[in-house]
């Protein structure tokens, strides 16, 4: 099915057609984006970016499961990331992410590895796609280093921005949950909260409106169970859902946060990773577990130069 979307996709550009010019709309996104659709920027990318592209030429009826809506200034570090030469930010959607610093996201690597910054544009400070917001291009794409595409593992990626954010109450950063946070007890009975753009039911479509989600911590054992994830969950993931089913991030969330709340303060401990379809019984969500990668993070926005 997608093999044959790809394909009519493939041929429609062989054909040379200029499929698309981009709108003016939004000066800052069209600064960078290309005036003729190639095949090469059209199909290549990550997958969540290869799917929003084929969907647009498509032109599917644009795109959390068991969620309510979600107002930006709850979750002012939530961001889009859009196909840069795709002017409307719905349409444009294929990831989430959160903001780390006015200069700099944080987002899933299966999201960006695949993909040149160039043809990635962030939304900030809305809830709605497609009206208000910040938009910005992207400088760099630093995919973490252990990153494996087969297993997920490591999946976690910053984009540094090519101008700042205008920080304010729709727009703040959320700081990473660091090791030593991890360990204390204290927040992991609380609810974790995650949120996005994605699909409300698996196999449906992206929304236009935000919308979050609560969670439970689910431990890794349990989710390593031969009924569950068999396995497959790293000491770099971290499983949270609702074992019952029907509560849980899907298709257009990944690289969104997780978030938890220590002392009353927002701290994000996982990016939407991956699950098996979504919200189904005893198969929750996966989550890259922040704190293993805080350091790095740091690191890496205080020496960008040398950080690959
Ligand atoms: N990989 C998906 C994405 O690219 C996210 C899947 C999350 N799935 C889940 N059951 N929680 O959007």
């Amino acid at each position: 099915m997608k093999t044959t979307l790809a394909s009519q996709v493939l041929l429609a550009l062989s054909t040379g057609l200029a499929l698309v010019t981009p709108s003016s709309a939004v000066d800052t996104v069209a600064a960078t984006a290309a005036t003729t659709l190639t095949k090469a920027n059209a199909a290549s990318g990550s997958a969540p970016y290869r799917e929003t592209v084929i969907r647009y030429f498509d032109r599917l009826g644009v795109k959390i499961v068991g969620g309510k809506p979600a107002r930006i200034a709850d979750y002012p570090w939530q961001v889009s990331l859009g196909v840069s030469w795709i002017a409307d930010p719905y349409q444009a959607h294929f990831c989430g992410g959160s903001v780390y610093s006015a200069g700099w996201i944080i987002t899933a690597a299966h999201c960006v590895s695949q993909t040149a910054a160039k043809d990635i544009v962030i939304t900030a400070g809305t809830d709605k796609l497609g009206q208000d917001g910040e938009r910005r291009n992207v400088r760099r794409v630093i995919v973490n280093p252990s990153y494996d595409g087969q297993s997920q593992d490591s999946d976690v990626a910053l984009l540094e921005l090519m101008a700042p954010l205008p920080l304010g109450p729709a727009i703040q950063p959320i700081s990473l949950m660091t090791a030593a946070e991890e360990a204390n007890w204290s927040w992991q009975a609380q609810p974790l909260s995650t949120v996005g753009w994605g699909a409300t039911r698996e196999g449906g479509q992206p929304v236009r409106d935000l919308r979050f989600v609560p969670v439970g911590l689910v431990d890794r054992g349990s989710c390593n169970g031969a009924l569950a994830y068999d396995g497959k969950i790293t000491e770099n993931m971290v499983c949270a859902g609702n074992s019952e089913g029907g509560q849980d991030s899907c298709q257009g969330d990944s690289g969104g946060p997780l978030s938890a709340s220590l002392a009353g303060k927002a701290k994000l401990l996982g990016v939407v990773s991956w699950g098996y379809g979504c919200a189904r019984p005893g198969l929750v969500g996966v989550y890259t577990r922040v704190p293993r990668f805080a350091a790095w993070a740091d690191a890496c926005v205080a020496q960008s130069s040398s950080c690959q």
